[in-house]
């Protein structure tokens, strides 16, 4: 049975932010409407993710999206442009030139409506307009994300969205987690061990790897073999990194396989928990902040640059279709 409190989590430009905590035994997860983010998940005992202690400091750290959905488009368009339906669409370039992670407005730092779902399932769901022209983008777009709690310690998310008119869309979530456990006391109080959090172990179950010139993908797909992205076989995230590697941020692609198979797996070796990934989505990118790993994204997705790469899976969302989509965490411990 899952219960969900609500409690104050302080406030963003002078207005309340409430946050969500949805509970079962072994399973809590705080979500709130500041990027329709989850704000906190501890399972047994454990903080599974990086949180900020109240809601004023996520704007100030927006550039890491942490824990909030992201979008319009999640990842890199080259040049911030692409062409749909004969038309040229400019959208803002908040990145190198490039548009990155909707704009430099995008989902993420929006304040989403919503809260305590009314319809039988329960759960928390956040709705967003992200109206005609947001950030460059074609057609009123209505989204929502749905947060509940399944079966067996599962955080889902359920992403729904339509638009007016055809668009591109590619959201995710972009929680940064740690199965050995995250401490997200104040600096001062932290008791360093970077090794107790460097021990994951990950599989991800995707044999390509999207080639990159200078962050944009160049078209190629690229075998995983033989590489540091290669995570086919149970190994230690940490293991790919020599000296130069300056951590993962990468869209590898998942290679076909049935809705019920995990797409990818880390275990902390310290803790025993595991978390284990189920999405509908073509691939997911891998994000280590810059080190070899001991916090990741994992961001379930499209390819970066679709839009401009007609060979990628399609991101298109048509004018009045609607599109669904879910990724579950599932939260073990030996
Ligand atoms: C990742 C992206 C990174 C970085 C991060 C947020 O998804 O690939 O380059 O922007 O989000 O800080």
């Amino acid at each position: 049975m899952t219960t969900i409190t609500r409690n104050s989590f302080g406030k963003i430009s002078g207005r309340e932010i409430l946050r969500y905590t949805l509970s079962d035994d072994a399973l809590s997860v705080s979500v709130m409407p500041y990027g329709a983010s989850v704000q906190r998940i501890v399972y047994r005992g454990r903080d599974m993710i990086l949180s900020l202690p109240e809601a004023e400091l996520y704007p100030k750290f927006s550039a890491g999206c942490i824990g909030a959905v992201v979008g319009r488009y999640a990842g890199r368009i080259a040049d911030g442009r692409f062409t749909l339906d004969g038309r040229e669409y400019r959208l803002s370039r908040n990145q190198g030139g490039n548009h990155l992670h909707g704009g430099r407005h995008g989902f993420h730092t929006k304040r989403w409506s919503g809260g305590i779902a009314e319809d039988a399932d329960g759960g928390v769901k956040f709705t967003l307009l992200s109206p005609d022209g947001d950030e460059g983008y074609p057609g009123n777009l209505r989204v929502s994300v749905t947060y509940r709690l399944t079966d067996g310690d599962c955080l889902a998310i359920a992403y729904e969205a339509s638009c007016d008119r055809d668009t591109v869309l590619n959201l995710t979530n972009h929680c940064y987690f740690n199965p050995n456990g995250v401490d997200n006391s104040p600096p001062a109080l932290r008791r360093h061990d970077e090794s107790d959090n460097r021990d994951i172990e990950m599989t991800i179950f995707a044999d390509r790897v999207v080639e990159l010139d200078r962050e944009i993908p160049t078209g190629r797909l690229l075998p995983v073999e033989g590489t540091a992205f290669d995570f086919r076989a149970l190994r230690r995230l940490a293991d790919g990194a020599d000296a130069s590697f300056r951590g993962y941020d990468h869209t590898l692609l998942f290679s076909p396989h049935a809705p019920e198979q995990p797409v990818a797996s880390a275990r902390g070796m310290k803790s025993g928990v595991r978390i284990d990934c189920f999405t509908d989505q073509p691939a997911v990118q891998l994000f280590t902040m810059g080190n070899p790993g001991s916090l990741f994204a994992f961001e379930t997705q499209h390819l970066p640059d679709s839009p401009n790469h007609p060979d990628f899976p399609s991101t298109v969302l048509k004018a009045g279709e609607v599109f669904r989509s879910e990724t579950r965490y599932r939260f073990t411990q030996e």
